[in-house]
């Protein structure tokens, strides 16, 4: 199949100032761009007298004409921006104020361009895939991982997934295992690191996230590696010793065949889940992330369409307002009060599991004792206690405490005793 003349035009530009990135393009990445279609043509014209671009039903001034039942609900909030669609990449305002949030968090990020917004984490990480993952790739991530990476990397997109163990020996991150995963991968590769982990509640020291970052050049020293920093827990942390930075600062324009994706969002950062609104970032210069931005819009318009106005106008709001960072932390010593009483709660051994390291985010993982299948648990703890909790392959079991009241985590403790038994 020939390429389109305007995908051959943004290759030909990647090629003429990153050619690594360009292969680095899986072929639907390579096919992708943003036609010159309808929303681009409404935004050209978006200042003309008379604008009849865009199938978006206005009182011919720009203005949008809402029912009355949402905007009787919605009269703080301005009516154009909330009712009417968005540009492809998202609103400039976003997605300037989301890098402004980034860039105070580390200067490293002044250097990289604006980031295209997507419909929640999930999509951004799915997004980066759909731009870089050619079928049959390989992705090499720590054997305890989020399990939807299995449907974004294995079922939609036919990767193969090779892992290697979580924690050393010593319970610190398993850098070592990284550095040999990826080195049994001949060619191309790519990799997912999650800090704070699902479903680990893990972030690594701050000298193993600098080990980590090494690792991850290093084995672009000969091949490209395509690296998803997956930050959705970013500042949850509970412990002085854990990295609260995203090892994406440090991957940034790190070596040509190194190809940085930042995949975070309000989901869990400003605890807006049914807002889907976050952004990819790509870590290489601005000039080539705003061709991959080029890409991302084409793909935005062959799948979701658009991204949604109201999330990102609640977001420029929150991130505005003086009390934003006093909110955030209220929040994250609400979830501290929790991991402190659970890891009280945990601190009594059991014969039946082992608690592995925790130090942030939403969960801690317990590895069950032979005998006790996690599923078979997780089902008797439904039946015999009305408890829920997630089951992870055949030995693991995952709790989440961010979404329990403190005064429930003893009894939840006392009943996986009482299962097990
Ligand atoms: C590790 C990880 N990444 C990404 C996501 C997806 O976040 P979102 O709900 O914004 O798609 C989750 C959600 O649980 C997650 O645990």
């Amino acid at each position: 199949m020939s390429l389109h003349p305007e995908a051959q035009d943004r290759n030909a530009r990647l090629s003429a100032i990153s050619p690594t990135v360009l292969e680095a393009l899986s072929p639907l990445g390579k096919r992708s761009f943003f036609p010159k279609g309808i929303p681009f043509q409404s935004g050209q014209a978006k200042d003309c007298r008379i604008n009849a671009t865009i199938g978006q039903i206005t009182d011919g001034s720009g203005n949008p004409i809402p029912l009355a039942p949402i905007a009787e609900k919605l009269t703080s909030l301005p009516t154009k921006d909330v009712f009417l669609y968005t540009p492809i990449q998202g609103r400039e305002q976003s997605r300037a104020a989301w890098h402004k949030k980034l860039t105070e968090e580390d200067a490293r990020m002044a250097s990289v361009g604006l980031g295209q917004v997507t419909a929640g984490i999930c999509h951004a990480i799915s997004m980066g895939a759909d731009l870089f993952f050619s079928d049959g790739d390989t992705i090499v991530l720590p054997d305890l991982y989020w399990d939807n990476y299995d449907q974004i990397f294995n079922i939609r997109l036919n990767g193969k997934m090779v892992t290697y163990p979580f924690y050393r020996e010593d319970g610190g991150f398993n850098y070592d295992g990284l550095k040999h995963a990826l080195a049994s991968v001949k060619g191309k590769v790519h990799t997912i690191l999650n800090f704070p982990s699902n479903p680990t509640g893990f972030s690594p020291t701050h000298e193993d996230m600098s080990k980590i970052a090494e690792v991850v050049i290093e084995a672009a020293r000969d091949r490209i590696v395509v690296a998803f920093c997956d930050d959705a827990y970013h500042g949850l942390v509970y412990e002085k010793t854990a990295a609260t930075k995203s090892l994406f600062f440090e991957l940034i324009e790190k070596h040509p065949n190194l190809v940085p994706l930042k995949c975070d969002g309000i989901t869990k950062e400003i605890a807006f889940f049914g807002g889907r609104v976050a952004f990819l970032h790509f870590g290489v210069s601005k000039e080539v992330s705003d061709i991959l931005v080029d890409k991302c819009k084409g793909l935005i318009r062959a799948g979701i369409g658009g991204t949604v106005s109201i999330s990102q106008v609640l977001l420029e709001t929150e991130l505005a307002d003086p009390r934003h960072t006093a909110e955030v932390e209220r929040v994250r010593l609400i979830l501290e009060d929790r991991y402190l009483a659970l890891k009280q709660a945990l601190s009594k051994p059991s014969r039946h599991w082992s608690v592995l390291p925790f130090n942030g985010g939403c969960f801690c993982l317990l590895k069950l004792r032979d005998g006790i299948d996690a599923e078979a648990l997780r089902q008797k703890l439904i039946k015999d206690e009305s408890v829920g909790i997630v089951s992870q392959g055949q030995k693991h079991i995952r709790l989440a405490f961010c979404s329990m009241r403190k005064e429930d985590i003893f009894p939840l403790i006392e009943a996986l005793e009482r299962a097990c038994s």
